[in-house]
């Protein structure tokens, strides 16, 4: 099936760089990215044109760190540093998902919310329910989200009700993967953290992913008392990273939430491993976990996404994360002695899409051979004193957008807004 949008197209080419067509057409073949056009080619002339008029139509978001069963803990404990706060408020929560029927009306409402607000590609966090863990996986098929889900695992350090034996935790994983059969939501391995692992488990996790070929994702160097943690459980690990390293789990399907405080060290290796850090610019203030290097880090050349952290993070649109992204930037500048420069707007929303069409093996923006993912955006009731291009318009929609502007959002060319 061919499907042709038309409007100002607007996505993230190069790093920095948008590229806009205005009253342009978007062409996708099944789902996959045909063309972007100023004039419609002649073979397409007797097509159906969906004609946005002069509405935004650009990428939609990639969310590549969230947790789920936080969904229902959104803005809780937010005065408490991460450690205190997982033990009051998170786990305690996340226990909740033992009952299938909440987990059903959190994560149908949930994966809704997603679609609403344009994210139509996640790597998530779950909790350590199996059952819970499929049906979320459902639901987010269901709603036309795509992407990775992982079963959490922690068979130490959680309490009494959100904790595995390692053998279960072990079970539990290998179940979970013969029954996870979607179309575009796959699993990923998900030691929730260090301190919530022991090495036993940790080595088991490494090796189902390696016989499996599945990506990982993890949390790491996110807070100061918790790296202390780290480094006492791991004594023989000169740093957090060696933690994962040790058990294979560290290579270019990794994702790392947070890393604020990673040393110099850790960033070379991320960067020789292509391991990818994922910023949580919201998370790390709200939990006052730090202000992360991110604009160093992409300079650097690491591969830096970009994730909700919910509910580290207070809210799931990714249009805010990506300004969140650059006031933590700006922060990290001043912090800096304005030595090290903050991220532009198209800098920022560049990390929120196409830096993630890298880890689901795509070309950046609206290339030719990617999935069509995209959302169309009607800023019609901004007020503005002047007319402004669609560069000032699209730019100041990160930061500013009137209830339902998002009309209409696009997952893998399915139309699922
Ligand atoms: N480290 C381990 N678990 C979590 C979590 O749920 N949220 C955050 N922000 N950090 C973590
Ligand atoms: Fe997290």
């Amino acid at each position: 099936m061919t499907l042709i949008l038309k409007g100002n197209i607007i996505s993230a080419e190069k790093y920095g760089e948008l590229n806009i067509i205005e009253n342009g057409y978007l062409i996708a073949n099944d789902g996959i990215i045909e063309g972007m056009y100023q004039e419609l080619p002649k073979q397409y002339e007797n097509y159906d044109i969906i004609d946005y008029g002069d509405k935004l139509i650009m990428q939609s978001f990639s969310d590549m760190h969230l947790h789920a069963p936080q969904y229902p803990m959104l803005g809780m404990g937010m005065d408490l540093p991460l450690l205190d706060w997982l033990n009051t408020y998170t786990f305690p929560v996340e226990a909740n998902f033992k009952n299938t029927d909440f987990a059903r009306k959190v994560y149908k409402e949930l994966a809704q919310k997603l679609i609403k607000n344009g994210t139509t590609r996640v790597a998530m966090f779950s909790s350590l329910h199996k059952d819970a863990t499929l049906i979320l996986m459902e639901e987010l098929e269901n709603a036309g989200v795509t992407g990775y889900v992982g079963k959490v695992n922690m068979d130490r350090n959680g309490g009494k009700d959100l904790e595995e034996t390692t053998q279960e935790s072990i079970d539990e994983t290998i179940d979970w993967l013969k029954k996870a059969n979607f179309k575009h939501i796959k699993p990923i391995i998900t030691p929730r953290f260090t301190p919530s692992c022991t090495n036993e488990l940790m080595e088991t996790l490494g090796k189902i992913a390696k016989e499996n070929n599945l990506p990982i994702q993890s949390h790491l160097s996110e807070n100061t008392n918790e790296i202390k943690w780290v480094k006492q459980l791991h004594p023989d690990c000169p740093e957090y990273f060696d933690t994962y390293q040790k058990y294979g789990m560290w290579n270019n399907k990794t994702l790392m939430a947070h890393c604020v405080h990673s040393s110099k060290r850790e960033l070379q290796s991320m960067k020789d491993n292509g391991v990818y850090v994922v910023h949580c610019a919201s998370s790390n203030q709200n939990l006052m976990s730090g202000v992360a290097q991110v604009k160093k880090m992409v300079d650097n050349g690491l591969n830096v996404v970009i994730g909700s952290d919910i509910a580290g993070g207070d809210h799931m649109s990714m249009f805010d994360c990506v300004a969140d992204t650059i006031r933590a930037s700006k922060a990290r500048n001043i912090l800096d002695n304005w030595e090290t420069g903050f991220l532009t707007v198209s800098q920022a929303f560049y990390l929120a899409t196409s830096a993630a069409n890298k880890f689901f093996d795509e070309l950046p923006g609206f290339a030719k051979g990617n999935k069509l993912n995209c959302l169309v955006l009607d800023d019609s009731k901004l007020i503005s004193a002047t007319k402004l291009s669609i560069k000032e318009r699209f730019e100041r929609c990160i930061y500013n957008r009137e209830d339902g502007a998002i009309v209409s959002v696009y997952s893998e060319g399915r139309k699922v807004y």
